[in-house]
C-alpha cells in the first residue's frame, strides 16, 4: 500500500493510500465512525462504515483513544467541507501503540501545567499553528537575505567581550582562559564579516542573564543580524522595513491555515507595507509626556511606554536617536546632537513593542575606544574590534530582530514563551 502525508493526499484521489500518524478524535453513531487523525502535515477525517470494513477494523476503532498510534488505510475522496479539501474512506486500521492516559485533554488546563508538560503539549492543534508560522517566517528570514545577496556568517556562542550589558551574562568556566560568556549577540562578529563580505548576517540562539519576568522576556533566544558595509543609519532603517514587510507578506502566503487557528485577524496584517512612521526619541517623550507620563528625558522607554506609542500605529513605528547613555557602546554619536546616537528601536503595532534594535556603528577608533571606556568595559577584549576601525574603517550599520517577538506578534499571541517548543525562562529550565 502506498504511504503518504495527509498534506500530499491531492496527488492520491481514487486511491488506496496508508497514513501513519496520532489519533485527534474520535466519534462514531454506531454504524459509521469517523477518526481526526494527524500526522505533522495536516488533519485529516477517516471515515469508517461498520458494513463496509472488516469486524476487527471496526473492533481496533472502538480501542482508539486520544494519542494513539495508529496506521490507516482507506480511499482518498475529495470533500470540500474538511479543512484539508480530503477525506479517507477507511478500509484498515493497525493500532501501533496505545495512546495512555494523555494529560493534555480538549478541556482546560493551566498555564503551569501546560508548560510542565510542554513536550506533549506540543502535539495541540494551536502549538503545531505556531509552530509552523515560526518555520515560515525562520525560512522567509533566509530567503530575504539570499535573494539580497547577503551571506549567512555563523559566529561564536561561547564569547570573550561582552557585547551588550555587563550585568545580563551567562559565565561558564573556559579551561585556562577565565571565563566564556555565552553570546548576547553575534553583532560584533558580524561587524568584522561586513568588511570581508559586505552584506552578512548571522543567525543563532543569543543568550541573556534578564531578571525580567515579562512576557516579552526569555533567558535564550533567537536572533538575526544583518550587517551591511557602506549602509548608513537612514538605509538601515529602509532595510528594516523592506525586511519586516517581506516576512510578514510570507506569513500570509504561506500559513493561511495555521492564521486562521491562531485566530489571527490578518487584516492587521496585510497593511505591513513600507514606508514606517518615524519619530525621534525626543519627540517621542514629549508625547508620552503630553499624555500624562511623568518620563524624563534620558531615561529608556518601558514596555508601558512603548505600548502607549505604537498602540495606534497600523504599522511598525520606529524610534530613533536614543540617548548615549541608555544604548550599548557601539553606536554612532549622532552630529546633529552628540547627546543621542544614530539608533533605531522598531516597535510592533498592536501594543507587541520592540521587536528589532538597529544603529550605524561608531567607525572612529578613538571614539569607539572612548565609549568602551566610559561603559566600564576592559579594552583589552577589545583589540580585535577596535582593529577594524584601523584598518580600512567603514560606514556601516546592522540590526537584530527577536525571532520569538516577532512570532508573537505575527501569530498574534500575547506571549513569547509559546513561540518557542523549549522556552527558558528565569524560572524555567524543564522540560
Ligand atoms: O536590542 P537588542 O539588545 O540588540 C542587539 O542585541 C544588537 N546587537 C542587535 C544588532 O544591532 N545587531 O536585541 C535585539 C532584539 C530585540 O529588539 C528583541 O526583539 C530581541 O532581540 N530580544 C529579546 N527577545 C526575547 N527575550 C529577550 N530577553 C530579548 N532581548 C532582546
Ligand atoms: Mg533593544
Amino acid at each position: 500500500m502506498a504511504k503518504a502525508y495527509i498534506n500530499e493526499l491531492q496527488g492520491h484521489v481514487g486511491r488506496d493510500v496508508t497514513i501513519s500518524g496520532w489519533v485527534v478524535t474520535t466519534r462514531s453513531s454506531g454504524k459509521i465512525a469517523f477518526l481526526v487523525l494527524r500526522d505533522g502535515t495536516g488533519y485529516l477525517q477517516a471515515v469508517f462504515a461498520k458494513k463496509e470494513v472488516p469486524e476487527e477494523v471496526w473492533n481496533a476503532f472502538g480501542t482508539l483513544t486520544q494519542e494513539t498510534t495508529v496506521a490507516v488505510t482507506g480511499t482518498v475522496r475529495e470533500e470540500p467541507r474538511s479543512p484539508g479539501g480530503y477525506e479517507l474512506t477507511a478500509t484498515g486500521l493497525e493500532v501501533l501503540a496505545p495512546g495512555g492516559e494523555f494529560p493534555i485533554t480538549p478541556k482546560e488546563h493551566g498555564t503551569q501545567f501546560l508548560f510542565e508538560h510542554r513536550h506533549l503539549w506540543l502535539r495541540s492543534r494551536r502549538q503545531v499553528a505556531i509552530a509552523k508560522v515560526r518555520h515560515a517566517i525562520i525560512q522567509g528570514i533566509h530567503d530575504f537575505f539570499d535573494q539580497r545577496s547577503f551571506t549567512h556568517v555563523d559566529t561564536p556562542i561561547l564569547t570573550g567581550s561582552i557585547g551588550e550589558q555587563a550585568g545580563e551574562l551567562f559565565a561558564t568556566d573556559y579551561f585556562d582562559l577565565g571565563k566564556a560568556y555565552l553570546a548576547q549577540t553575534g553583532q560584533l562578529y558580524v561587524e568584522a564579516a561586513a568588511a570581508a563580505l559586505g552584506k552578512v548576517y548571522c543567525f543563532g540562539p543569543t543568550f541573556r542573564a534578564e531578571k525580567s519576568k515579562t512576557r516579552r522576556h526569555l533567558t535564550e533566544f533567537w536572533m538575526v543580524e544583518p550587517e551591511v558595509a557602506f549602509n548608513d543609519s537612514d538605509a538601515n532603517m529602509r532595510l528594516q522595513e523592506e525586511f519586516l514587510s517581506f516576512i510578514v507578506a510570507r506569513a500570509l502566503e504561506r500559513c493561511r491555515e495555521p492564521l486562521k487557528e491562531l485566530e489571527r485577524d490578518t487584516a492587521r496584517l496585510e497593511t505591513i507595507v513600507p514606508p514606517f512612521p518615524r519619530i525621534t526619541y525626543s519627540d517621542a517623550i514629549a508625547k508620552l509626556q503630553a499624555e500624562g507620563s511623568d518620563i524624563k528625558w534620558g531615561s529608556d522607554l518601558g514596555a508601558d511606554d512603548e505600548t502607549a506609542l505604537s498602540k495606534d500605529s497600523e504599522k511598525p513605528l520606529f524610534v530613533m536617536n536614543y540617548p548615549k547613555e541608555v544604548k550599548a557602546f557601539y553606536m554612532k554619536e549622532n552630529p546633529a546632537d552628540p547627546r543621542t546616537v544614530l539608533n533605531n528601536d522598531c516597535l510592533a503595532p498592536e501594543g507587541y513593542g520592540e521587536i528589532i534594535g538597529g544603529s550605524q556603528r561608531e567607525d572612529d577608533h578613538d571614539k569607539l575606544l572612548q565609549r568602551i571606556v566610559a561603559q566600564g568595559l576592559d579594552p583589552s577584549g577589545y583589540t580585535w574590534y577596535l582593529d577594524l576601525r584601523k584598518y580600512g574603517t567603514f560606514v556601516h550599520s546592522g540590526f537584530g530582530l527577536g525571532v520569538e517577538r516577532t512570532v508573537a506578534w505575527i501569530t498574534g499571541i500575547p506571549h513569547i514563551r509559546e513561540t518557542i517548543a523549549f522556552p527558558r525562562q528565569i524560572h524555567r529550565l524543564y522540560p
